[in-house]
């Protein structure tokens, strides 16, 4: 299995950190794969991990049903790293002790590392400033380990058995705000487990290109292609593989933003030579959302009409084998996780699950991918940056941004506001600074005055947040010129609307999308 680059094993205990630990590796160039803490022996010696990270998590040891691990992972001979709660299971499993204490300890803190911090803290002295969470704390060591670091309120805030190359940290060097977090996991990867680092984009790129031509053999695939960046990325990925014998199919929906139709065919046929079908079934979408106001029912309905047109255009392919879905390595683990410990929250799902009768087999070229390194390939591939970091657009599409009822009128109106709203945040250079930008049309109308007349016309809401994880977000501070500026286009040259507001909430307790 040597590809020219090593794999950790990040076993998930549940932490909201788990992924971050795995980017974290693999931006370093070491391959990291999550498995649920709970996963057989066997998952792990396959992966032929170079090393084992325990991840934290939310629980304490003692508390009934609390994660645990296989403790034959210490006898594979490869050194382990735990990570608070990690760390925790680590040493009950060989022998120490833990605690429960009241206090749950968050946020910096400073540590002190003793003069022999041990291989771990090799390049460190002295005090340094870390991020914790955590409840318990460890107060026996177990045999073999000595204490590596303090803090005031932590005797052990890291320890180590340098002979088996098992350490652990009751801090978080995964996060930012723990100063020599980087340098300590270097040490742990590359002075301990002496990881290779030849994992690259090119790399997942030319392994998987081979691997597509490798399991499609003659045959043929299909997909849907949405004009989002994972549907993008994959289907120019496909084409690299096996050309023309990658359908792209894609549904315009009349739900799309304004001229992303013809983007898509320029940016999927034009240029990368993506052979794309592009069904236009606005007419069909509009009638079914006929009369509909309520948000959930509006899913439903998107939802079934996009099976009915995927599945009328895919007949048209019987020879087709396989079904190409961009699923990204954080649904991967989620799905995995839920059957483990994690407290990972279900986010959105897309419309579009295709039932199972259509018999073909699934492929998945980038569920191994976190967004960030879908759009790295992308960029790779050849797609141009507009697109590959173009904030995220609802499967649904406007309708979900259009409250009320779903009619060609307000949606001509919301089409032109969000395109004005986009084009000048892309001129201010504010687009790429926030994580999503938006226009809602809301399903009230109100009094305005236009020269000597009354108006009553309809009112956009503007919505930017800036996020991490799409959990939480804060609204972005836009300037006010900015403001002013898309507000006066927007009333000026959309017929229609009278008034412009902004959206200053944050999520939670308000989302991003309004619906
Ligand atoms: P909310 O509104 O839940 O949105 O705060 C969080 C993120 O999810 C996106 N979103 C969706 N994405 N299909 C999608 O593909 C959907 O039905 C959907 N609903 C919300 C939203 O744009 C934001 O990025």
């Amino acid at each position: 299995m040597k590809a020219g680059y090593d794999t950790i094993a990040v076993l998930d205990f549940g932490s909201q950190y788990t992924q971050l630990i795995a980017r974290r590796i693999r931006e370093k160039g070491v391959y990291a794969e999550i498995l649920p803490c709970h996963a057989p022996l066997g998952d792990i010696k396959r992966l032929n991990p170079v090393g084992i990270v325990l991840s934290g998590g939310p629980s304490s040891v003692h508390e009934e049903g609390s994660p645990k691990g296989d403790p034959d992972v210490f006898k594979m001979g490869v050194p382990v790293l735990g990570i608070c709660y990690g760390m925790h299971w680590m040493a009950v499993a060989l022998g120490g002790r833990v605690h429960p204490s009241e206090a749950r300890e968050y946020g910096r803190r400073e540590v002190k590392i003793e003069e022999d911090g041990g291989q771990l803290f090799r390049s460190i002295v002295g005090e340094t400033d870390t991020w914790m969470s955590h409840g318990d704390q460890l107060d026996q060591l177990p045999e073999g380990f000595t204490t590596t670091a303090t803090s005031l309120t932590c005797p052990v805030a890291a320890m180590g058995n340098e002979q088996k190359h098992f350490y652990g940290v009751q801090f978080h060097p995964e996060v930012r705000h723990t100063l020599r977090g980087n340098e300590i996991l270097d040490n742990f990867l590359f002075d301990i487990c002496h990881a290779h680092s030849g994992w690259s984009m090119e790399e997942f790129e030319r392994r998987e290109v081979e691997r597509i031509c490798e399991v499609v053999g003659e045959g043929t695939v299909i997909g849907g292609v949405s004009g989002g960046v994972d549907s993008t990325v994959m289907a120019a990925l496909l084409a690299r593989a096996i050309g023309e014998r990658f359908v792209a199919i894609f549904v315009d929906n009349g739900l799309l933003r304004k001229n992303e139709r013809e983007q898509v065919q320029h940016s999927l046929r034009d240029a990368l030579g993506v052979n794309l079908q592009v069904v236009d079934a606005s007419d069909q979408f509009l009638a079914a959302l006929q009369g509909v106001t309520d948000p959930e029912a509006k899913r439903k309905k998107i939802g079934h009409t996009f099976i009915e047109v995927f599945e009328a255009e895919a007949a048209k392919y019987p020879d087709a084998d396989f079904l190409a879905q961009g699923t990204l390595y954080p649904d991967v683990i989620e799905s995995v996780s839920a059957k483990g410990p994690s407290a990972t929250i279900k986010s959105h799902h897309n419309v579009g699950g295709l039932p199972e009768e259509m018999n073909l087999k699934l492929i998945e070229p980038l569920r191994e991918l976190f967004k960030d390194e879908v759009r790295e390939l992308g960029r790779r591939l050849g797609l141009p940056e507009e697109l590959v970091s173009r904030h995220p657009f609802p499967g649904p599409g406007l309708a979900v941004r259009l409250l009320g009822e779903v009619t060609a009128e307000r949606l001509a109106i919301l089409r032109e506001a969000d395109a004005i709203f986009v084009e000048e945040l892309r001129a201010s250079g504010w687009y790429q600074r926030v994580s999503q930008a938006l226009a809602v049309l809301l399903p009230v109308k109100s009094v305005g005055v236009m020269g000597d007349y009354r108006t009553y016309e309809e009112v956009i809401a503007l919505r930017s947040v800036d996020t991490w994880d799409f959990m939480t977000a804060d609204f972005s501070p836009l300037p006010h010129d900015l403001l002013g500026r898309v507000s006066t286009r927007i009333i000026n040259e959309v017929k229609g609307v009278n008034r412009v507001v902004y959206d200053v909430s944050s999520k939670p307790p308000a989302t991003v999308e309004w619906e």
